[in-house]
């Protein structure tokens, strides 16, 4: 397949003719960067992290983080959910004993509910035993590990958890995190313990009447900062031991955490390929070991504010840190080996920083009503995770548009299905500069590209815009009230969805789109999709769930069929309520006039109207064709 991207300046001052090569490259693309976590707040014991992580405002924040599309987020990594786990007892041979119930019911949550895959950080002492047998340490590490992971396969089964992720201790060299005080020795003893213990757990499987060793599962470590070697000598230690004897390393996915310093992309990225140049040159055969980056945000410590965070230049920063990353990972350098990149921003928020925090999502603590309950609202950085999972399988190299003399507009087209045949998919991300401000007019070109993929196809552009899409600058103009009335709330959700821009069929084969910058205000993202009519059809939305928000106020949120939904146009959400004497009545369209390409909806009838009823949902493709609805899930209040 070709395309043809030409972008031509409109205005004779910025003379900007631009052609990508017309039969571009794709490689493959992983989609590497769909991991968030966060620590939980509280006192790091049984009872403070169990309190923490089953609270309705913590269980509301990541029930809305799993309502992105399909494959946004697939990860989640949460210190100290070890603690959840308590220690019982010593059995007769003095093996402990655990109890695993807490850690269970958090895990199916996230797991069977949610469809979000744990990373198991190998951090806590449960109970507080470990510390009872200081000497003893690596058996009952390995016990543990064991144990917990024997646990989890006889409740999921090994194919279910295949795609669990597990990391050992979180930036063991900070005091605050070290709380079993471990020095370089005794910490090389836990990771060694650590990686015993996941080797032994599980039993031999007999395939084709041959016994096979249990599955392996990687240890990704060790999780550090790397800064100097004087203050943090355990991560240090742990690479020099690696280095010695690869093969040996209790180690497989090499992790670290490099963060911007000032905000920017192109920070993160500098730093990590500065770090890894430099333990490349002390240590070159780790250059063998896949590596991530579990906390690659713009700038450290979560809950200090930034207005960047608030607004669309977060969502901006973070599409450029996923772009930035894959050219470092096809060019042949430091990070060719990268295998995904986390964002640390699946935090609570708290007040007065609703927005200005490192989150997915405001958080509104709605202390006046009776019970207290949370508000949430998708923030701008929110859009943008969801616009990346619409992106294809395979990417051509990303393509730049010249701004000025340091400002350019990436373009990363992507494409699934068959080259040039039926069931192509084309997605295409056009990213403004997301240091690009108020300082920088609106950019006058116009970016054209073809789209043939098939005869018959449809295409649709969606925006992610300064003031369009920005709840932030809606709150602001409502004089930033803690407690945001239904009104407010329901403007903000009214401009928490990706702007739909344009939509239509394509007819001829040679069609192009056109697309004019000049009246968008920077920095911007726009996500264009093109689906041949062959593309998989809309399947039925999958596991409706009514969650209470407030009294008379519901979430409403689906799961997606991974395979069918990049042709989306939006979801529609029925609702058939009764009447004063109990009677049904009709089928009415709650979402009328709502832009919903992500699979949620609150529901806030306001005075007199209610919530309890029937609920179905159905999807709409680029199109105009339906899927068939879900099933219907009724809702009663209490
Ligand atoms: C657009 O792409 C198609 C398929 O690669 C190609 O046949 C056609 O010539 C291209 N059109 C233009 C205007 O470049
Ligand atoms: C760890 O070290 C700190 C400071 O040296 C000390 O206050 C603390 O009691 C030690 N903790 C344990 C569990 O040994
Ligand atoms: C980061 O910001 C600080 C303070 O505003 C400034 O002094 C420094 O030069 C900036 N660093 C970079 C790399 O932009
Ligand atoms: C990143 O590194 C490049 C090359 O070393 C340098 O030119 C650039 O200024 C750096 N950018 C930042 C934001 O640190
Ligand atoms: C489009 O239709 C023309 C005429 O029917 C046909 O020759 C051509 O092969 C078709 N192209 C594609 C990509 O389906
Ligand atoms: C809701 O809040 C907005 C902004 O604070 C205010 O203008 C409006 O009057 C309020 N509406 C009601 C019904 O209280
Ligand atoms: C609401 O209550 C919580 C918990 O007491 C408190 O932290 C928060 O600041 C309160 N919010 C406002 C707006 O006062
Ligand atoms: C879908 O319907 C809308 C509104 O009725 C129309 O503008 C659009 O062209 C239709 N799309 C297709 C692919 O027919």
């Amino acid at each position: 397949m070709l395309l043809f991207l030409l972008v031509v300046g409109t205005l004779a001052k910025i003379h900007g003719h631009y052609t990508s090569g017309d039969a571009p490259v794709y490689h493959p693309l992983p989609h590497f960067w769909t991991g968030v976590g966060f620590c939980p707040a509280g006192s790091i014991d049984h009872q403070g992290i169990s309190s923490a992580l089953s609270s309705p405002a913590l269980q509301m924040n990541l029930r809305q983080i799993a309502a992105l599309p399909v494959g946004a987020v697939t990860h989640v990594r949460i210190h100290w959910l070890l603690e959840l786990i308590d220690f019982l007892q010593y059995d007769s041979s003095g093996t402990p004993v655990y109890d695993f119930s807490k850690f269970d019911a958090f895990i199916d949550f996230l797991h069977d509910e949610l469809r979000l895959s744990p990373v198991l950080e190998w951090m806590g002492n449960p109970g507080g035993f470990l510390l009872e047998n200081p000497e003893e340490m690596p058996f009952y590490w390995e016990h543990l590990v064991k144990t917990t992971m024997n646990h989890q396969l006889a409740r999921h089964g090994s194919s279910r958890i295949a795609n669990w992720r597990y990391e050992t201790w979180n930036e063991p060299d900070l005091r605050s995190y070290n709380m079993l005080n471990l020095t370089a020795d005794t910490y090389l003893d836990y990771v060694q313990a650590v990686r015993r213990g996941l080797s032994k757990a599980g039993s031999p499987e007999t395939i084709e009447g041959k016994l096979q060793p249990p599955m392996y599962r990687a240890l990704r470590g060790p999780a550090g900062l790397f800064k100097s070697l004087e203050h943090h000598p355990l991560c240090w230690k742990l690479l020099e031991e690696c280095n010695k004897k690869v093969r040996y390393c209790p180690i497989d996915i090499l992790t670290f955490h490099r963060k911007g310093i000032n905000g920017t992309a192109t920070e993160i990225v500098n730093g990590s390929l500065a770090l890894l140049a430099q333990i490349y040159e002390e240590y070159p055969n780790l250059k063998s070991l896949p590596v991530a980056n579990d906390e690659a945000d713009p700038v450290a410590g979560w809950s200090t504010p930034h207005e960047f965070q608030a607004d669309v230049r977060y969502g901006v920063t973070l599409i450029s840190t996923v772009i930035q990353h894959l050219q470092a990972k096809v060019a042949n350098g430091p990070l060719s080996r990268l295998e995904s990149i986390s964002h640390d921003n699946a935090f609570l928020s708290y007040h007065p920083y609703e927005f200005t925090q490192r989150t997915l999502l405001a958080h509104f603590q709605m202390n006046e009503t009776d019970p207290p309950h949370s508000q949430f609202i998708q923030k701008p950085v929110y859009i943008a995770l969801g616009m990346l999972a619409k992106l294809g399988n395979r990417a051509a190299r990303i393509e730049t548009v010249n701004m000025d003399a340091s400002h350019s507009v990436q373009v990363l087209r992507s494409v699934s299905g068959g080259m040039g045949g039926p069931g192509q998919y084309m997605a295409t991300i056009f990213l403004s500069p997301a240091e690009a401000g108020p300082q920088l007019t609106p950019f006058h070109h116009k970016y054209t590209l073809n789209m043939s993929i098939a005869n018959e196809s449809a295409f649709i552009t969606e925006l992610l815009v300064p003031y369009i899409t920005d709840p932030y600058n809606v709150w602001q103009q409502a004089g930033t009230p803690p407690y945001p009335n239904a009104t407010l709330r329901e403007a903000m959700r009214r401009v928490q969805t990706p702007k739909l821009h344009q939509t239509g069929p394509i007819w001829a084969y040679n069609s192009e789109v056109v697309i004019n910058s000049a009246n968008i205000p920077l920095p911007w993202a726009m996500l264009l999709r093109v689906c041949s009519v062959s593309w998989p059809k809309l399947r039925r939305p999958q596991q409706l769930a009514i969650a209470e928000v407030t009294h008379h106020e519901v979430f409403i949120s689906w799961m997606e069929h991974p395979k069918s939904t990049q042709c989306l146009r939006s979801y529609e959400v029925w609702f058939k309520g009764r009447d004063s004497k109990g009677l049904s009545l009709d089928w009415v369209l709650i979402s009328e006039g709502w832009h919903l390409p992500y699979p949620s909806f609150q529901y806030a009838p306001g005075d007199g109207g209610s919530v309890n009823g029937f609920y179905k949902v159905r999807g709409v493709d680029v199109f105009n064709a339906t899927s068939p609805f879900s099933q219907i899930v009724e809702y009663m209040e209490l």
